[in-house]
Formats: C-alpha cells, sequence, structure tokens
C-alpha cells in the first residue's frame, strides 16, 4: 500500500491509545496491513522490506505456561554497531547495597519533583533492595520524579522487569511494542530488555518503580478462590504495534549488571511495525481489582490482596509479591477491622497512592513509602487502635485509599541517599509508644 494514504499520526499510532486485552496472551498487532507475516516467523522477505527478530524473556525451552517471547517486525535489527561506555548511575543503585538490613521500622513522605531538569531516568532515586540482577533473585524499590520528558532517548532495563506505579501525574510510555497512556491508579509493567522512552503529558510525574530480578511476575494461582477474582486477566492491556520511523541520532541507556551504560543510536529503536508473541509491555487499572475478604469474621491474610507475583518458594516467600489494597467493604462481626498487629517471615513496602491508609493515624500522605523488615512488628498506631476497638461495626466502605505493597523473601538493604532525603521521616515508630495496658481489664 502506499503510506502516503496514511497520516502520519495513524503510522505513529498517536491519538486515542488502543490496547489488546489480557495477560501474557498469544498477541498479535500489526501498524501497516499486512506487515505481520502468515504462517512463519523468519520469511526470506519481510513485508515492507523489515526484519524479523525474535525476543525471547524467557529460557528457550521454558514450559509453556510460562514462556514468554515475541517475534518483532521492524524496520532495522537492535544489533549495535558503537561499544557501550559506562554512564555515572547517580542515585539509580542496584543491590547489593551499602546499608545493611535493618530491623527499625522506616518511613518515607512523599518526594518533592526536582527543581532542575530531570527526564524519567534523572530522577530514579533508589530506596532499598535485596538480591544481585546477576544472581537473578530479589527486587529493588525506587522512587522516581520527573519534570521533563525522555527526549532523543531510550532506556532499556537487563536487570529488571519493571513495575512501574505513577502515584500523581500520568505518564505516556513509547515502548517496541507500542505506546500506553498511564495514570496514577494504574500500573505498568515492562519486560527485562524492553526499550522505552518515558513522556510526560503534563508537568511532572512520580511515583514508584518496582525491579524484579527474578521470575517475571505472573497472576497468582487463585486457589479455592476459583476461576476467577482478584487482578483479572482481561483487565490487563498491551499495546497496539506503534512505529517510528526517524533517523535521528538517539541516546540508548542500557542498564545492565547494576551499571548504567550508554551508546548513540542513529535511528529511532521505536521501529517495530508487527509483532505477535507475549513479551509485551502491560497496564493494569488497580481500581479494577476484585478484593476478597472476611464475610463473617477476621482477617484474610494480606496474601488475598495478591495482584502479581514473581515465584519464588511456597514456603519461605515469593521473590517478589505485589499486593493492591483497594476501595472495599469492611463487613466482618465482632472483629477489628484495621489490619492488626503482625510480624512476618517476610519484608514488606507499602506505598499509598490515593486516599489515606486506614492502620496509620500519622502522617502518611499519598506518595508516602513504609519499610518493615523481616519479623519487625508493625500494625495499627496506638491512635488508630484505640478508635478502632471503640468503633460502631457496620457495613463499611473504605472509599478513599488505594495501596499498594510489596513482600520479598529476602530482607532489604537500604540505599544511602534514601537515609538522608530530607523527606525521610525520622521516628515513625512514635506512633506505636504509649500503648495503654488493660490487663488484667475485663472488656
Ligand atoms: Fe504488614
Amino acid at each position: 500500500m502506499d503510506l502516503s494514504e496514511m497520516s502520519q499520526e495513524d503510522q505513529a499510532g498517536q491519538g486515542a491509545l488502543r490496547y489488546q486485552l489480557g495477560f501474557a496472551n498469544e498477541f498479535a498487532t500489526e501498524a501497516l496491513p499486512g506487515a505481520l507475516p502468515q504462517g512463519q516467523n523468519s520469511p526470506l522477505k519481510p513485508p515492507y522490506g523489515l526484519v524479523s527478530e525474535l525476543v525471547s524473556g524467557t529460557a528457550f525451552a521454558a514450559p509453556r505456561s510460562l514462556n514468554r517471547r515475541s517475534y518483532v517486525f521492524r524496520i532495522r535489527p537492535s544489533t549495535i554497531s558503537q561499544p557501550f561506555e559506562q554512564l555515572d548511575s547517580g542515585n539509580f543503585l542496584t543491590p547489593p547495597l551499602p546499608i545493611e538490613p535493618s530491623p527499625t521500622a522506616l518511613r518515607w513522605g512523599p518526594a518533592n519533583i526536582p527543581d532542575s531538569h530531570a527526564d524519567f531516568l534523572d530522577g530514579v532515586l533508589t530506596i532499598c533492595g535485596n538480591g544481585s540482577p546477576n544472581s537473578q533473585a530479589g527486587l529493588a524499590i525506587h522512587l522516581y520524579r520527573a519534570n521533563a520528558s525522555m527526549r532523543a532517548r531510550a532506556f532499556a532495563n537487563a536487570d529488571g522487569e519493571m513495575l512501574i506505579v505513577p502515584q500523581q501525574g500520568a505518564i505516556h510510555v513509547v515502548t517496541e511494542m507500542g505506546r500506553l497512556d498511564v495514570t496514577p491508579g494504574e500500573l505498568l509493567l515492562i519486560p527485562k530488555g524492553m526499550k522505552i522512552r518515558v513522556e510526560l503529558p503534563g508537568a511532572s510525574s512520580r511515583g514508584f518503580v518496582c525491579e524484579n530480578f527474578g521470575l517475571p511476575f505472573v497472576l497468582p494461582e487463585l486457589g479455592v478462590i476459583g476461576s476467577h477474582g482478584l487482578a483479572n486477566a482481561i483487565d490487563f492491556h498491551a499495546p497496539m504495534a506503534a512505529f517510528e520511523d526517524d533517523d535521528s541520532p538517539v541516546q540508548l541507556v542500557h542498564k545492565f549488571a547494576g551499571k548504567l551504560w550508554t551508546t548513540e543510536l542513529d535511528h529511532s529503536p521505536f521501529d517495530v511495525v508487527a509483532w505477535r508473541g507475549n513479551w509485551t509491555p502491560a497496564k493494569y487499572d488497580m481500581r479494577r481489582f476484585a478484593a476478597m475478604g472476611a464475610a463473617i469474621v477476621d482477617h484474610p491474610d494480606p496474601s488475598i490482596y495478591c495482584a502479581l507475583t514473581s515465584p519464588s518458594s511456597d514456603v519461605a516467600g515469593g521473590n517478589a509479591d505485589f499486593m493492591i489494597l483497594p476501595p472495599r467493604w469492611l463487613v466482618a462481626e465482632n472483629t477489628f477491622r484495621p489490619p492488626g498487629y503482625h510480624r512476618n517471615s517476610v519484608a514488606e513496602i507499602l506505598a499509598l497512592i490515593q486516599g489515606s491508609n486506614e492502620s496509620r493515624a500519622g502522617p502518611f500522605p499519598p506518595g508516602s513509602l513504609s519499610l518493615h523488615n523481616h519479623w519487625t512488628a508493625h500494625g495499627p498506631d496506638v491512635k488508630t487502635f484505640e478508635a478502632a476497638r471503640n468503633a460502631v461495626l457496620q457495613p463499611q466502605k473504605i472509599d478513599e485509599t488505594l495501596i499498594v505493597m510489596w513482600e520479598s523473601r529476602y530482607p532489604l538493604e537500604i540505599a544511602p541517599a534514601a537515609m538522608e532525603v530530607s523527606f525521610r521521616q525520622k521516628a515513625p515508630a512514635q506512633g506505636w509508644a504509649g500503648f495503654k495496658k488493660r490487663f488484667p481489664g475485663s472488656e
């Protein structure tokens, strides 16, 4: 077909974005009609003069249910003719981190947006992490604070899959597989090695990034829940193919083995005209999470809120489990309603995206983050405890909340800069001081 018949907007895939539905499906999408070869993946001469490239996100012979790979049909192959040079990683750190895991409860308030120019990559501040990309185990939790779009710059992370959770300000993410608009309340999964360019529709954006060094995130098994509930596969959105045919120079920043590397490309790497497979970014609106909960008494374990899991050990815990606590009804009878006191064999990082956290009366506005390492007891502060134990129990809707939480079996080390930032709260455990002893009370 004559490309001139198509508007530039159509070729670039801009305007209101459309998506393919599902999680790790066998997707197939083409930005130009007939760009996707039929019946084979490596034709002698693919349509439009494209080249065929296989991207394997898992071992070639991984079981079908876990195998992640896509064939992309692009203008040029991904091969790079220039050497990489190492780049200063700034505050974008990779475990093992310099500060050893601490049992002290840690908390950070909302991060400030930098005054100086900072795109998504510039604005990454590592908070904590464990494992290492070289051992392919563990995770890192970062903040990002951006006030500028990435321009003539692309980023690929060979170390970890990235789970990006904007908290304030939307992002428009250009990827090899297409484009995604992601707003606060949604999450974005970027597979290991996928090139991205993060743009800002507004003045700024901030949020959280979980870098997963372990097995790719999957939807958890539902067990006795049955065939649906929690994060339903159909609610994940994968991009439609969209491409740039642009021979302007681009800086490619490539994170590999804990370091940032850079090289210059002589064209846009977002030149995939068609692709098929299940190695793809995906976004998910966390407000669609079909929460399950108590119908008569007590609290289910937080695992009931698991949306995605990077499996490791059924007994010791996941490499990274990701939980969503959305708006929901609390109806349990004769039950202390807020999450109660507990100690865990896994580390927990909790972030407040919207609203408030029902177990914290102290300052914990949206954008805040808390860290409790293994066996560090936590639960409601004294004020919340006193209010909740005297509450009149009736069905209660928690409307104004969206909390996300990561759990990991490995102890979390801390990034030095995270201990120094002005928005770290210095004594978060004070909320637990002054607990009133009632024993041997008769209540
Ligand atoms: Fe907890």
